[in-house]
């Protein structure tokens, strides 16, 4: 699975989804051979001539703050989280379970247990002929002569001075006497952190439940958990085995307590649950039925997910109610509406019923007293009180279904639910004309600097229709998490949702979690990272938290004067590459004009597609839009140069620059269409275009060319063997230098001010406060601030974090400072 998701391999499959995306162009591979043929109407995004309309400082806006012209008062719904299980998040994340496969049925084979014992004296089987009876556990391991070892989810966090709760199911087999011996243990086996015995191992499948207590040890990750038999020689069985810490409140089959404790800060209202992609499922059968997830875990088999693993459905239903009950929020119900990821549907009409009915049950099982069936159900899962519940969606995402068929599966389900629940809002996912909606889902995935410029989308909004749920969003730049750009476009973005939440009742950013190993990730930009053992905040996740705990009660009406703009500048790492085209690169180099920029070895780079490397040879397969990459967003102005060389195939050469991640970069396409042309083109996330007007070139087969890309600024200049083929000088493309929201905590007075600097100015911006009684307020507040391209991870957690700010006294027409690149909230109370 690769680490950063390439559009290919995203499931983003209209082309032409007006709504909700940014960029409504989606990019299919196809797409890249029509757009040298629409690049004239391209032309507009682009200016010819440099422009200097660019603002050199931010000095002259002033902010006023109107606390006598109150706009609306802010949704108590509005900050909240959404979830679902992408990026190992809840298998591997928040999910404490350390043993990763319980049920066995992640594949064929044992995968994740392995024998314990000389190599060849013995075996660990997958056995599919003894399950457990009254159990889901229809898969066991046969261990011969030898133990077996669990390798948890990347490793096992063992921790001082903790006691861990564990239960297998076990049976003798042939040859077996003694017992068994469980212990935690380091990943080689050669240090034992904590054992304990485990006898009665008879003829048939019992139960048996054991503690682990370490000692004053020190913490680690590089762990596993073994069960070994105390006598040599004979086989047994395992089945189910299962291992906790301690948990977020001492839940039993609960929560990390690290990333509870991290949501927990960013005080959200609710948790859109349980996707995504998730709740649809690849395929109907495989779609998330709550069902199927509740009750004792013995019971839970997990199911197939939508991201490339399986789900052991521990974090089952109930668990994500749980979830919201520790977290003090609402769930927003999100309910299967009879549309998979693989496009089958299920059309409005009795076929649609009985998902109509488990959508019923479930909101039963969610608010039904114990009087009720699903109620009862869920009081002897062991919670007789009801959760409250204010909001149900139906389906995710639905646009994406081109059968036409939402309407009148919105209807049934909106009928269904209403009749019975009339209190209930209900969500729908895509614009439907058969019934109103109470509320309309928005997603928005797009580079920071979109983000910010959607900072306006909402101010002139039709108000006379649904109210809007912006249920995922985020800034795409830097990955597995998201860097301080993103956080920027984040803060931006936010201001605009908060002025405007009298009609955007409710806001979630997703993905929420990634687990930080290779190989655990598809999406890019994830809210908190982690592994075993520790975990982070991305600067995004900072600005959640900084606007989450500073809402205030109701928006002001804000004036900026003098606003000014500011150009985000365009960096990015290079790299090769070829569309079902086979071409040899060598002698690749990069050189900012005064020195060569190192780049790492060419095997170690970034690649989609088959690469073969020999030296610092890179040879493409033949596949579509295969990628060779390297480098990072701290470079700008800098010359690419390559030798390059066709061998096979339709096309040409491929030369990425200004790359951001898979989703976001420049390329010069040196024989498109064909080999007929040259085009240098933009991948924006969902939208592939070209950015200049392309230019006839036919390349020859086995001869070498030389290639040069120039960048400086806003310019691009591409030479083939020594002639000049593209001269671009792009748009700056200004956005906002300052973006900002004020509120009022009407009891106090309290006056909360929200400014973004997305300018690499420092800033000092005159408040003035006009209708306020008081005269005087006392300030005290916090600020985010740092590089571009600085992200937080497991080695440094804390290099962006917001800075609380010294308390002072403030008059109105004082200056707030910005420092270059910040988010800043300010809160002044009347003195
Ligand atoms: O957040 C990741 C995915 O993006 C969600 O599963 C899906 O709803 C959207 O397309």
């Amino acid at each position: 699975m690769p680490k950063t998701p390439d559009p290919e391999a995203v499931p983003k499959r209209v082309e032409d989804f007006p709504v909700r995306f940014a960029n409504p162009k989606v990019y299919s591979p196809m797409a890249m051979s029509r757009v040298a043929a629409r690049s004239e109407m391209n032309m507009k995004a682009i200016l010819l001539a440099f422009t200097s309309l660019l603002a050199t400082s931010v000095l002259a806006q002033t902010i006023i703050v109107h606390v006598d012209r109150p706009l609306h008062p802010i949704s108590p719904t509005f900050f909240g989280m959404m979830t679902e299980e992408i990026n190992h998040a809840y298998d591997g994340g928040l999910y404490a379970e350390l043993l990763q496969n319980r049920t066995l049925q992640d594949d064929d084979k044992p995968t994740h247990w392995s024998f314990i014992g000389p190599e060849g004296s013995g075996s660990v089987d997958l056995d599919t002929t003894h399950p457990v009876p009254d159990t889901a556990y229809s898969r066991c391991l046969k261990v011969r002569n030898g133990g077996v070892a669990n390798e948890g989810y990347w490793g096992m966090a063992v921790l001082p001075k903790t006691t861990y709760h564990g239960s297998f199911y076990a049976m003798a087999g042939p040859g077996f006497s003694g017992s068994l011996s469980v212990s935690l243990t380091s990943a080689d086996g050669t240090q034992t952190w904590a054992t304990a015995q485990i006898g009665g191992i008879k003829n048939g499948w019992k139960r048996f439940d054991f503690t682990l207590k370490t000692a004053n040890i020190a913490a680690s990750q590089a762990n596993r958990f073994a069960i070994t038999p105390t006598e040599k020689g004979g086989s047994f069985f395992i089945a189910g085995a299962t291992l906790f810490p301690p948990t977020y409140k001492n839940r039993a089959n609960g929560n990390r307590s690290d990333l509870m404790a991290k949501m927990a800060d960013l005080n959200p209202s609710f948790l859109r649950l349980p996707g995504g992609n998730y709740l649809e499922g690849n395929n109907l059968a495989s779609r998330y039925n709550f069902k199927d997830t509740i009750g004792p875990l013995s019971g839970r088999k997990g199911h197939p997910g939508t991201w490339g693993y399986r789900s052991s459905d521990g974090l089952g239903f109930l668990e994500f109610l749980e979830w919201c009950e520790d977290l003090k929020c609402q769930p927003v119900l999100a309910v299967f509406a009879g549309y998979a990821l693989n496009g089958e549907h299920v059309a409005a009409g009795p076929g649609l019923q009985p998902y109509v009915q488990d959508a019923l049950d479930e909101i039963e099982y969610v608010t039904g007293d114990t009087h009720t069936k699903w109620g009862a159900i869920r009081a002897a899962n062991g919670h007789p009180k009801p959760f409250r519940l204010t909001y149900v969606e139906v389906g995710n995402e639905d646009a994406f279904d081109r059968s036409g068929s939402y309407d009148g599966r919105y209807t049934q389900f909106y009928d269904a639910i209403k009749t019975k629940y009339p209190k209930l809002q209900i969500i729908a996912t895509a614009p439907v004309k058969t019934r109103r909606p109470d509320v309309l889902d928005d997603h928005y995935y797009s580079p920071a600097r979109e983000m910010a410029k959607l900072a306006k989308k909402y101010d002139s909004y039709d108000r006379s229709g649904p109210k809007i749920f912006v249920g995922e969003w985020a800034s795409l730049e830097g990955g597995p998490t998201p860097d301080h750009k993103s956080a920027l476009g984040d803060a931006a973005f936010l201001t605009g949702l908060e002025r405007n939440s009298d009609h955007v009742v409710m806001e979630s950013y997703a993905p929420l979690f990634t687990n930080m190993n290779r190989g655990a990730a598809q999406w890019n930009t994830n809210l908190i990272g982690y592994d075993a053992l520790n975990s982070f905040g991305s600067p995004s996740y900072w600005v959640q938290s900084m606007f989450g705990k500073n809402t205030g009660d109701t928006v002001l009406t804000t004036d900026v004067l003098t606003p000014t703009q500011t150009a985000v500048p365009f960096t990015g790492g290079i790299g090769v590459g070829s569309n079902e085209t086979q071409v040899e690169y060598k002698d690749v180099t990069v050189t900012d004009g005064i020195r060569f920029i190192p780049l790492a070895d060419v095997s170690k780079w970034q690649k989609r597609g088959d690469w073969t490397i020999d030296g610092s040879h890179l040879t493409s397969g033949l596949g579509r839009n295969d990628r060779a990459t390297t480098g990072d967003l701290s470079w700008a102005d800098y010359t690419l140069q390559a030798k390059a060389r066709r061998v096979s195939g339709k096309e040409g050469f491929v030369v990425v620059f200004h790359s951001i991640d898979g989703r976001n970069f420049w390329q010069w396409n040196i024989g498109a269409v064909g080999n007929t042309e040259s085009v240098v083109q933009r991948q924006e996330v969902w939208d592939f275009r070209a950015v200049a007007p392309s230019t006839k070139l036919k390349l020859e087969d086995d001869r070498w060319y030389d290639i040069k890309v120039e960048l400086k600024g806003e310019s691009i200049r591409c030479f083939l063997d020594g002639s000049l083929v593209h001269e671009i000088h792009l748009d700056p493309d200004p956005i906002d230098a300052v973006y900002s929201s004020a509120t009022l905590v009407k009891s106090t007075g309290e006056i909360i001010l929200k400014l973004v600097n997305f300018s690499d100015k420092p800033t000092q911006l005159p408040a003035r406060i006009v209708g306020s009684s008081a005269g005087s307020f006392r300030s005290t507040g916090w600020v985010m601030s740092g590089a571009l391209g600085d992200q937080n991870n497991l080695q440094e957690p804390t290099k962006v974090i917001p800075r609380e700010l010294p308390a002072r006294m403030f008059k109105s027409g004082d200056r707030i400072d910005l420092p270059p690149y910040s988010i800043v909230v300010v809160r002044l109370k009347p003195a």
